[in-house]
Order: structure tokens, then C-alpha cells, then sequence
């Protein structure tokens, strides 16, 4: 069974996938960590991101892998590179590019297999999983989100102040929504769940509790 989780930056997808794969003992996987393994791997060989053609043969070329919340390419363990500001700034040019997010999508229905999964990511009810049997648009007020990232990243010693989180979570909204090819938008057989003024596990119970509607046996 495939349990898709879509939703904008910051409503705290990965967290809420994590806990739910574990609580249901289902695989997890985090596909933005892909388009973001792919600008790495362009952003390490200096790539040109005008080119768009170099970026989408770089990703037809690399062995991506995700296992759980590690990630490697060509064997390499990028789990924390991947996440760097410099890699975030970036990972815009594969996420835009057709081809790369053909590969992607392609190499996420492989790691899925048949396997019971949590797919999180903005594309996976949509472009990806369209048959999945669960889905989910998870999302919170765009405030909500800026208030849990900066809480991340003043816990990383970032000097941040909330007006620049919010300012740059916008921008990432706009480019996900506005994307020609799988845009962030729910599917239209998607629970929207919001999760304003939730606890990570109140959040995750509403997911179960859906989840069982699919499948009884939980
Ligand atoms: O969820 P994240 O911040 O790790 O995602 C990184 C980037 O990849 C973000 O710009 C959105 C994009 N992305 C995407 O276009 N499609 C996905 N399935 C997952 C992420």
C-alpha cells in the first residue's frame, strides 16, 4: 500500500512521514531529498543551471538511492549535504527541469516497488503514485510554517529573523505552485489535513486513522 504525503515547505511532511512509516511499520520516502541530491551532484562538478540539458543527462546518470533518511549517490552518503543552504538555494534548477523530475519520478515508482510506503514530497498523490490508495495534503497558515523553521534554524544558530523566513517560505511557495511540471496542488482525491496548532502525534493519529480506512489491517 502507498501512503502519498504532499504539502508546501514547512508543514512539517518529513517529520509527520517519518513517525506515521514507523507507527504503521511502512518504508519512508523522502523524494525531496532526490532534486536535491541531483543539484548537488551539478552544483560539485559546477554545472551551468542555463543548460538545462547537462542537468537532466547528470540525472539520467547518477545511482540515486534512499534507504529511510539516508540518501546516496554513487555510493556516496549525502544525507547531510543534501540539506546545506547552499544545496536548498539550488535544488529549484532540478525540481523546474521536465526531464530530471521524469527520472526522479520513474527511479520513486522503482524504490516503491510494491512495498507498503510513505512517499512524501509536492508531486507523489499527482504525478508519481496517482494510484495510490491513500493520500494525504498535509498543510498549516503560511505564519504557522515560517514559526517552525524559525525555530530550526535559531536551534542550528542561524541568525534569522521571522520577516526573512517568511519572506523566502512565499518564494517557495510561488515556485512550487507555479511549477509547469508537477506543481505543488492537492490531488484531487487527497485528505487535506492542517495542522495548525497540532502536536506532531495528534497529527500522526488522524494519519493512522485514515490510513486504516484503506486498509483494515493495521
Ligand atoms: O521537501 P524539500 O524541501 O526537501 O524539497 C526540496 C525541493 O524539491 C523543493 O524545492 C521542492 C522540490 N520537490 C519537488 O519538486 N517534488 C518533490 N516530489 C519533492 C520536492
Amino acid at each position: 500500500m502507498i501512503i502519498t504525503i504532499d504539502g508546501p515547505a514547512g508543514a512539517g511532511k518529513s517529520t509527520v512521514a517519518r513517525a506515521l512509516a514507523r507507527r504503521l511499520n511502512f518504508r519512508f520516502l523522502d523524494t525531496g531529498s532526490m532534486y536535491r541530491a541531483v543539484a548537488l551532484a551539478a552544483l560539485r562538478r559546477g554545472y551551468d543551471w542555463d543548460v538545462p540539458e547537462d542537468l537532466a543527462r547528470l540525472a539520467r546518470k547518477l545511482e540515486i538511492v534512499v534507504d529511510g533518511d539516508r540518501i546516496t549517490v554513487d555510493g556516496e552518503d549525502v544525507s547531510e549535504a543534501v540539506r546545506s543552504t547552499e544545496v536548498t538555494a539550488v535544488t529549484r534548477y532540478a525540481a523546474d527541469n521536465p526531464q530530471v523530475r521524469e527520472r526522479l519520478v520513474e527511479l520513486q515508482r522503482r524504490l516503491a516497488g510494491g512495498d507498503d510506503v510513505v512517499v512524501e514530497g509536492r508531486d507523489q498523490g499527482t504525478a508519481a503514485f496517482p494510484e495510490a490508495e491513500c493520500k494525504i495534503f498535509l498543510t498549516a497558515g503560511a505564519e504557522e510554517r515560517a514559526r517552525r523553521r524559525l525555530g530550526d534554524l535559531q536551534s542550528q544558530g542561524e541568525p534569522v529573523t521571522f520577516e526573512e523566513v517568511l519572506a523566502a517560505q512565499e518564494c517557495r511557495d510561488r515556485e512550487d505552485a507555479s511549477r509547469p511540471v508537477g506543481p505543488l496542488r492537492p490531488a484531487a482525491d487527497a485528505v487535506e489535513v492542517r495542522t495548525d496548532g497540532m502536536t506532531l502525534e495528534e497529527v500522526v493519529d488522524r494519519l493512522v486513522v485514515l490510513a486504516r480506512k484503506h486498509k483494515a489491517s493495521f
